[in-house]
C-alpha cells in the first residue's frame, strides 16, 4: 500500500511563477504584494483591516501588544490548544487562566468562562480548534458585560463560520496562521491579524514594523514581525483555491463519517468517537480528529504507522501541563494549577487522534484508513 500522509502541500505553476516574479523584482519586503494580500484576505473574511505578519505566533503577539496586555493582567484561554495561543501574552507577563473544553467539539466551554472573570481579566481568547468554531455568542455577551477584548485564535479556521458569520469577523481581533499544513499556506511561515477596529489596526500595522510609521521614528515599542513579499505572493494564489479546498475537506470528512458508519456497528461509539459539527458551525476540518476509547489510542497510532498511514496528536500535552507555563505561574504569580478543574481536557489529550485530511484525499485512501482501524480492533 502507498503511504497515506497526514496533510499534503499544493504547489502549481502559478505559485512557482509568482515566487519567480518576486525573486526577479528585487523587492522583497514592504512591497505591493503584502498590501494586496492583506486587502484580499481581509476582504475574504469580511473584515476591514488585515495586517500580515511573519507567523501566526507573531500575529498573536502583535494583537496582545496592541491590547496592552502586561504583567498582572489575566487572559482566559482554553488549555487544549497549540502552545502559541498563550505564550505570546505570557511573554508580556500576563497570566493564563485556563478553561476546560466542550468534550464534543473540543472548543472552549462558554459556561466555564463567567466563573473565571475577575477584576484583572483583560481578554478572552477562544480557539476555533481543528476548524470548528467556538460557541461565540455567550462569550461575546460576557465580553460586553465585563468590558473585555475577544481575540479569536482562528489559526486553524480559514473559511469557517459561526451562525453563518465568517470566523475572523466576529470578535475584536482574529488571528490566522499560514503554517505549511494549514488550510492555506504561504509556503513557509506567515500569519495575519484581521480586525474592524481602526485604532487597533493602526497600532498593529506599526507594531509589526519596529513601531514605526515612518523610517525615522519609533512611536511604539515594536519589533520586526513583517511578512515577506515572497510569502504574500504565494498566499494570493493559495487564497484563490481556499473555497474549493474547504468544500473538498468537508467532502472528505463526510466520506470518513459514511465509511465509518458502514464499517460495522461496534466500531463507532464502542471503540472510537467521530468528530461532530454543531448546527451553528461550518467546520472546515483543518484536522479530522477521532477519539480512541479504552486506552487504545497509542497502540492504534503505532498500528497505523506500520500500515504506512500517518496520524497525529493535536496536542499531546495540554497547556496547563507545559513546564514553561507551570514555571511562569509559580514564579510570577505563586500559583499552581489544580488539574481537577480541567477533566475534559485531560481526557481528550489521552484519546484524540488526527487522521489523514487534505483536499485531495481520495475516497479509496479514506476506505483504507477506516479498514485499517477496523482490522486493528478486530485483531
Ligand atoms: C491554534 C493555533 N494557534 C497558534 C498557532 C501558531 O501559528 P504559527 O505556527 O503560524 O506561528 C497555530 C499554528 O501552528 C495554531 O494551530
Amino acid at each position: 500500500m502507498t503511504k497515506i500522509a497526514l496533510s499534503e502541500m499544493f504547489v502549481d505553476d502559478e505559485i512557482k511563477q509568482a515566487a519567480l516574479d518576486v525573486l526577479t523584482s528585487g523587492r522583497y519586503i514592504k512591497g505591493p504584494r503584502v498590501k494586496a494580500f492583506e486587502d484580499k484576505f481581509s476582504k475574504f473574511i469580511g473584515a476591514q483591516y488585515g495586517i500580515a505578519t511573519s507567523s501566526g505566533t507573531t500575529a498573536l503577539l502583535t494583537a496582545y501588544m496592541a491590547l496592552g496586555l502586561k504583567a498582572g493582567d489575566e487572559v482566559i484561554v482554553p488549555s487544549h490548544t497549540f502552545i502559541a495561543t498563550a505564550t505570546p501574552f505570557i511573554f508580556l507577563g500576563a497570566k493564563p487562566v485556563f478553561i476546560d473544553i466542550d468534550p464534543v467539539t473540543y472548543t472552549m466551554d462558554p459556561d466555564e468562562v463567567k466563573n473565571k472573570i475577575t477584576p484583572k481579566t483583560k481578554a478572552i481568547v477562544p480557539v476555533h480548534i481543528y476548524g470548528h468554531s467556538v460557541d461565540l455568542q455567550p462569550i461575546l455577551e460576557l465580553a460586553t458585560e465585563f468590558g473585555l477584548s475577544v481575540v479569536e485564535d482562528s489559526c486553524q479556521a480559514h473559511g469557517a463560520t459561526y451562525q453563518n458569520q465568517n470566523i475572523g469577523d466576529i470578535g475584536d481581533i482574529a488571528i490566522f496562521s499560514y503554517f505549511p499544513s494549514k488550510n492555506m499556506t504561504v509556503a513557509g511561515d506567515g500569519g495575519m491579524v484581521v480586525t474592524n477596529n481602526p485604532e487597533l489596526a493602526d497600532k498593529m500595522n506599526i507594531l509589526r514594523n519596529h513601531g514605526r510609521r515612518n523610517p525615522s521614528t519609533s512611536e511604539l515599542l515594536g519589533l520586526n514581525f513583517r511578512m515577506s513579499e515572497l510569502h504574500a505572493a504565494i498566499g494570493m494564489v493559495q487564497l484563490k483555491h481556499l473555497p474549493e479546498w474547504t468544500e473538498k475537506r468537508r467532502k472528505a470528512a463526510e466520506n470518513y463519517n459514511k465509511i465509518f458508519a458502514e464499517s460495522g456497528s461496534s466500531l463507532v461509539d464502542e471503540h472510537i468517537v467521530l468528530p461532530v459539527e454543531r448546527p451553528w458551525a461550518k467546520h472546515v476540518y483543518h484536522l479530522y480528529v477521532i477519539r480512541v476509547l479504552n486506552g487504545k489510542r497509542d497502540s492504534l497510532k503505532q498500528y497505523l504507522q506500520e500500515q504506512d498511514i500517518a496520524s497525529g496528536i493535536h496536542y499531546p500535552k495540554a497547556l496547563h501541563e507545559q513546564p514553561c507555563i507551570i514555571d511562569h505561574l509559580k514564579d510570577k504569580y505563586n500559583e499552581t494549577i489544580d488539574n481537577s478543574t480541567l477533566p475534559h481536557t485531560e481526557q481528550a489529550v489521552k484519546e484524540i487522534l488526527s487522521l489523514p485530511m487534505y483536499p485531495n484525499l481520495s475516497e479509496e485512501d479514506i476506505t483504507s484508513v477506516v479498514n485499517a482501524i477496523e482490522t486493528f480492533f478486530k485483531e
